[in-house]
């Protein structure tokens, strides 16, 4: 009896040396990634992105350029980036959070609750998909680039249903001018933005 106690309490022992070992390497990892001022962090763990990891390209463009530097989705009303984003979501996205966002096997992005206060923000957005959450929400970075997150990120705030003010990601101009989805609404192939037609 004596014995196994003793066992569990090494055994204790070695994993709290373990997980503090862990947490020393996080802090150990270096503050930001080669070209980005903001530090993205994993949604969950907290621990600090590298975003030059995963599907090459889609990092040299003005968008993304921009949005590491400053947070500010440069796509957010983009007709071209949405026509875009549209697509890429339905392709990475939609079989777990429903067509329009409004949750299936994963929960509702178009309204204004959500289980990670940071995803209010766009880079919060980012960081969930480039890094992942809980359990079936797995990183995205192997499959979209971060200049594809930001067009996927303009197509979920597009779908956005709830109230105007909470949409922290438009500045007061955009507020002003925001008009949901509405079902049916397509962007034609030449409409004119930042985003090239997908391949
Ligand atoms: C295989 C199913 C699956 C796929 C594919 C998937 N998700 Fe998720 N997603 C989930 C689940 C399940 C959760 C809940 C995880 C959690 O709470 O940690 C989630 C959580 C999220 C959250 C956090 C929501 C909140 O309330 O804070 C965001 C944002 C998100 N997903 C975006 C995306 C985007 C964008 C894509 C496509 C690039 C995507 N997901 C693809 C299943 C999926």
């Amino acid at each position: 009896m004596m014995m196994q106690t003793r066992t569990g309490l090494a055994a204790c022992l070695a994993l709290a040396l373990a997980l503090a070992s862990v947490g020393l390497a996080a802090l150990a990892q270096p503050a930001s990634g080669p070209q980005s001022g903001i530090v993205f962090r994993n949604t969950v763990t907290g621990e600090a992105l590298d975003t030059s990891q995963g599907k090459e390209g889609g990092r040299d463009t003005p968008a993304v350029k921009a949005f590491f530097e400053s947070g500010k989705n440069l796509y957010i009303d983009d007709k071209a980036c949405l026509r875009n984003g549209e697509s890429l979501f339905a392709t990475s996205c939609s079989g777990c959070h429903g067509h329009l966002a409004e949750g299936k096997l994963g929960p509702g992005l178009n309204d204004n609750y959500w289980t990670y206060p940071a995803n209010t923000e766009d880079t919060g957005l980012f960081s969930t998909i480039f890094g992942g959450a809980n359990g079936m929400m797995g990183p995205h970075n192997e499959n979209l680039t971060p200049d594809e997150m930001l067009q996927v990120i303009a197509w979920i705030r597009h779908l956005y249903t709830g109230p105007v003010k909470d949409a922290v990601w438009l500045d007061a101009e955009q507020k002003k001018t925001y008009r949901p989805y509405r079902e049916g609404e397509t962007f034609p192939r030449d409409a004119k933005g930042q985003c090239k037609p997908l391949e």
